[in-house]
């Protein structure tokens, strides 16, 4: 059994579990970004592991049988977890690197560097509503256990990693800079392989119509849920406990609609115009 505290880090709450006040303090001030760094950062549950796939298969020029052979926690490891440092440090570059770092406690070292982030966000109501299932599933998370209550989590102060909005309002900004991406979990599921030419094209990576082609086929729902090495059935039971479902559950857009009872739907509505009323950002 594993225990589902909190630490709080700069304001942020975080699983302790994964993270260490050492292992923070590392990603945040300590890690040396190189130029050829890739930052995948999300949000939890906005495609942060299909990211870590799409990035391995561009840069195996569309070869599966990196992301057949290599867990995807190794092929594109977690900055600001407690193996972070011994996972990154030496590793050979390019390093494709995950992180739910919020804008303000990403590396110091990168705002010196030409580093690329790509910044992938999904409807929150969705992230709610796969959330709410990841918490059942990972024993690490805070959870509830009725869903509706849930929601009242992911609205308060003490959501993890700074909440959705802090996240988003935080990293938003950033969208000027030549070296971040913007992309949206809803605009990969209606057309991957247009998003996947433009990573590319962000990457400078020039991959023929054949490569790109096994980068969405590589990459998709089914083929990442049949994938032992990406869709986390080598994690024991007791962090992740199978009988409460499996990690690539439905892995579509608007499953929020079959969960948010209207009260809930209104509340949320009211508190996303609240939040993000200078936002501009559309979730098709
Ligand atoms: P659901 O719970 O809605 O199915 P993260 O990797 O950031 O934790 O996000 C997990 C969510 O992304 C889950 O959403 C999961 O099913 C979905 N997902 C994972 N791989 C995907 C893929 N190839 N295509 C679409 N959705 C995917």
């Amino acid at each position: 059994q594993v225990s589902r505290d909190y630490l709080t880090f700069e304001g942020m709450r975080v699983p302790s579990n994964v993270h260490t006040v050492e292992s923070l303090t590392y990603a945040w001030k300590e890690f040396v970004t190189r130029n050829d760094d890739v930052f995948n950062v999300t949000f939890p549950k906005s495609g942060t592991t299909w990211m870590q796939e799409i990035l391995t298969l561009i840069y195996s020029n569309g070869d599966p049988a990196p992301v057949k052979t290599e867990y995807s926690w190794d092929r594109v490891p977690w900055l600001e977890q407690y193996t972070g440092r011994s996972k990154l440090e030496n590793r050979p570059s390019p390093r494709l690197i995950t992180t739910h770092l919020p804008f303000h406690l990403f590396p110091q070292s990168f705002f010196k560097t030409k580093a690329k982030v790509i910044y992938t966000i999904r409807n929150p109501k969705d992230v709610c509503v796969s959330l709410y299932f990841f918490s059942l599933i990972a024993q690490f998370l805070e959870y509830r256990e009725d869903f509706q209550e849930f929601v009242s989590l992911f609205l308060s102060k003490d959501m993890f990693y700074d909440g959705w909005f802090d996240h988003v309002k935080g990293w938003l900004p950033f969208n000027d800079n030549p070296n971040f991406l913007l992309l949206t979990y809803e605009d990969m599921a209606k057309d991957l392989k247009s998003n996947v030419i433009k990573i590319c094209q962000f990457l400078g990576k020039e991959l023929d119509d054949a490569a790109i082609n096994s980068v969405v086929e590589n990459s998709s729902f089914k083929a990442m849920k049949d994938n032992e090495m990406s869709n986390y059935s080598a994690v024991p039971d007791y962090i992740f406990s199978k009988a409460k479902g499996s990690f690539h559950r439905k892995g579509i857009t608007g499953d929020w609609k079959n969960y948010f009872t209207p009260e809930r739907e209104e509340e949320f509505n009211k508190i996303y115009q609240d939040l993000m009323k200078d936002v501009n950002l559309q979730f098709s």
